[in-house]
């Protein structure tokens, strides 16, 4: 789990920390920005290490160019091979989250028949850059030029993101991705151990995909501890999917 709790400022101000750009503000100052506000200059000042971090996250996700109330379409690519599995259950709970106020569309990596990149670079001498390989990867691209946000949903496979994602983001090699339009992107991974290095190496290519495409975080859920099918549903990972999706 990569929620950390801080109880020092009191139970109202309880605030819940987690890896990355991410964060959820406790029950006492839900719904309260303001209260929130004061209460992280309070813990920056008292030399909480993440509260400045916090505090510049929450000024992002509260100005205006956000853009609230600006539909999204959102693009998720769940990529288990696993149907029905922890990863499908997060994504589920993920969408519930969002509800109705974006355009959602969840695309199941391993029922496409998408093959992985084979290097030829022939998609950037191309006229509209098309592939050489005619598979399901066309119309993902076609897909992925309407979409503003990008969530990527993995079961962590040997440490690293299942081979079916990392084909697909492979595929991405293709220069069409200039022409697509998304902005931002979110991460869901699931993995069954418990060791706190278990997403290190999917984190470190999702930051610097982050960079590369020059989009903006909105948000990592990291579940560990979680191996059979179906497991996810009997812990409160599910919630925190939930949750981040009614965050976007
Ligand atoms: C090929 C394979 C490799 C896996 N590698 C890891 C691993 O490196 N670390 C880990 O914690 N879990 C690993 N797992 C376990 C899965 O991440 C875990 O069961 C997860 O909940 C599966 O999600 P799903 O139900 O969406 O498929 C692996 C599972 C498979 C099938």
């Amino acid at each position: 789990m990569n929620c950390e709790t801080n109880n020092q400022l009191g139970d109202d101000a309880e605030l819940y920390f987690s890896v990355g750009r991410r964060f959820l503000i406790g029950q006492g100052v839900k719904k309260d920005i303001k209260r929130a506000k004061e209460l992280l200059t309070q813990a920056a000042a008292m030399g909480h290490p993440l509260a400045v971090q916090l505090l510049t996250t929450l000024a992002e996700s509260t100005s205006p160019k956000k853009g609230k109330g600006k539909k999204l379409n959102i693009t998720i690519l769940a990529g288990s091979p696993r149907k029905g599995g922890n990863t499908d259950l997060l994504v589920e709970a993920f969408v519930q989250g969002i509800g109705t106020n974006h355009k959602v569309e969840t695309i199941r990596v391993s029922d496409l028949n998408i093959h992985p990149c084979i290097g030829c670079n022939a998609c950037f001498a191309n006229k509209g850059n098309q592939c050489c390989q005619k598979d399901d990867m066309t119309g993902l691209y076609k897909k992925l030029a309407k979409s503003d946000l990008l969530v990527i949903a993995s079961p962590v496979y040997f440490y690293g993101l299942s081979a079916q994602i990392k084909t697909v983001i492979d595929r991405l090699h293709n220069p069409i991705r200039d022409s697509f339009k998304i902005s931002q992107m979110a991460l869901i991974a699931v993995g069954a151990a418990t060791l706190p290095e278990l997403f290190d190496a999917i984190l470190t290519e999702y930051k610097l995909c982050l960079n590369f495409f020059k989009l903006e975080d909105r948000g990592t859920l990291l579940v560990r501890g979680v191996k059979e099918k179906g497991e996810v549903s009997l812990t409160d990972y599910i919630n925190q999917a939930k949750q981040l999706g009614a965050s976007i």
